[in-house]
């Protein structure tokens, strides 16, 4: 006792391995900071792969980064990785060590390799995946290519970390898993199968996520909140081919006109959803929860004037915060229908369809959603026209507890890296796999990303900024670290 009490950890109740793990962590810090260009170019290398899912002339480009993952993964020092195939492109599951020590926190660590695809591409300054720095004002030297930050520097962001704490320390301070996804971009399709047969293997004590954002370029952020989401597309088809509008204009019913009148009364002047039962169910935030967002003093202005905006229109009721973290939506994301070719022709098409999909908040269940918006439809279908609606799996939204032992953990670990505590947000986006770890596996997941919201994600010239990447790392680094000093 008496030698143990001059030990430096003498007051700490914790097992001796938390202790190693903090005096570990300045040198694993500095090999990060030393392993850097190396780190940009591994990076590259995955970025380099046009992984883009939802096209599937893509589909062998997707086993290739899924490959390239499971092959760095190993390089990293994980005992275990590997592709798992799904009925859709394969996942990637690693698991750093053979058999967890009792006692040891074990968590899963989770990104997707796939991307949106890259379109339109003329808008891009140089090709999406061919990966360069370049220097931008305010934000440094940015990486810019397609998936530069949703989701492969993020998801790198981790790989480097745990590269640190294996070559420094010969292993990782706690247990860790991997699951990486390839379809998270277009609507996890295969997820709910692959979560049935490898659910188990997978599950660990919380899912770490990186696919989320900071608060700005200086501020961390915890995100405790996303929305879920929902799709369909709707067709209309009134005449049984294209007619000359000449010889049937006047008469006959125009699918166009009447997908438009349809979809334009979906949301009435002050932009509320008209759509019976839409809201049934809708859970607000907490009082609580609605003043700290209040006190984040979101610039709305400026939010919306970065990308030529001036006036909200979402539900007037709501500030643009509440609309864009804790409001449902209903969007149009594309349309089409008719002639689309130069020039006019004088053409009454025979379909016309929308692409929808609705943000959802928690209380709201996909399937009602999509029911309510059917009946909608379908009560105001003129005669002589049809519907066909495909539908989505949808995911719920989904809410955590601020204040477990793994936030504040995380939180003090963000905290010592950026000098300044995390902010708690919740996020419009949705990533649908969070809601199943929870429903299917009871896995929380703590969500912590270094996005920006300038990173033009799914957007042409999407970057990273080279700081987010490397202080990225550097934070998972000291967050693997606070979790093994979490007693369990
Ligand atoms: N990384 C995003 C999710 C995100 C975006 C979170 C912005 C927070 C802020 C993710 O890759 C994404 O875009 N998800 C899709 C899921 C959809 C296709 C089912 C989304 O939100 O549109
Ligand atoms: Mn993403």
């Amino acid at each position: 006792m008496a030698a143990a009490s001059k030990s430096a950890n003498s007051k700490s109740t914790l097992p001796t391995s938390d202790n190693t793990a903090a005096l570990h962590l300045p040198k694993v810090l500095k090999a990060l900071d030393q392993a850097q260009d190396a780190g940009v170019e591994r990076l590259f290398e995955l970025l380099r792969i046009p992984s883009v899912s939802t096209d599937p002339a893509f589909k062998a480009h997707c086993d290739t980064a899924a490959k390239w993952c499971a092959t760095q993964l190993k390089d990293i020092g994980f005992a275990e990785a590997k592709v798992v195939p799904t009925t859709g492109h394969p996942m990637v599951v690693a698991h750093d060590r053979k058999t967890i020590p009792k006692g040891m926190p074990h968590v899963l660590f989770y990104g997707h390799y796939d991307v949106q695809p890259p379109d339109p591409l003329d808008l891009w300054t140089t090709p999406p995946f061919e990966p360069r720095i370049a220097t931008e004002r305010g934000n440094g030297k940015v990486i810019i290519a397609r998936g530069a930050e949703d989701n492969k520097g993020q998801l790198m962001t981790f790989f480097e970390a745990a590269r640190a704490w294996i070559s420094t320390a010969g292993e990782l301070p706690v247990a860790v898993s991997v699951v990486l996804e390839g379809e998270e971009e277009c609507g996890s399709p295969s997820l709910p199968a692959f979560l049935k047969t490898h659910g188990k293997e997978i599950t660990a004590d919380i899912a770490l996520v990186c696919d989320t954002g900071q608060w700005d370029k200086d501020t961390p952020a915890i995100t405790s909140q996303l929305r879920g989401i929902c799709a369909t597309e709707l067709t209309i088809t009134a005449a049984n081919r294209d007619l000359h509008s000449g010889l049937y204009g006047g008469a006959a019913a125009n699918p166009i006109r009447v997908l438009a009148n349809i979809i334009g009364s979906m949301h009435d002047v002050r932009g509320k959803i008209t759509v019976p039962g839409f809201y049934d169910g809708v859970v607000n935030p907490t009082a609580k929860t609605l003043k700290q967002w209040k006190s984040l003093d979101f610039d709305a202005e400026n939010f919306l004037g970065k990308v030529g905006l001036s006036v909200p229109s979402g539900e007037a009721k709501y500030s643009v915060i509440e609309q864009v973290w804790s409001r449902p939506t209903l969007e149009f994301n594309g349309i089409a229908g008719g002639y689309q070719g130069a020039g006019t022709k004088t053409v009454i098409p025979s379909q016309a369809s929308v692409k929808i999909t609705c943000r959802l908040v928690p209380g709201q269940k996909p399937k009602a959603v999509m029911e309510a918006i059917e009946a909608f439809v379908r009560e105001r279908l003129p005669a002589d026209c049809k519907l066909e609606m495909t539908g989505r799996r949808g995911s719920e939204a989904v809410m955590f507890d601020t204040e477990t032992p793994a936030i504040r953990s995380a939180a003090q670990a963000l905290e010592a890296e950026w000098g300044k505590a995390p902010i708690m947000l919740a996020l419009g986006g949705s990533i649908p796999i969070v809601t199943d770890f929870k429903e299917k596996l009871g896995m929380d997941s703590l969500l912590i990303g270094f996005g920006l919201d300038d990173d033009r994600i799914h957007s042409p010239n999407e970057k990273y900024n080279l700081s987010s990447y490397r202080k990225g790392a550097r934070s998972w680094a000291r967050i693997l670290a606070g979790m093994a000093a979490t007693a369990r």
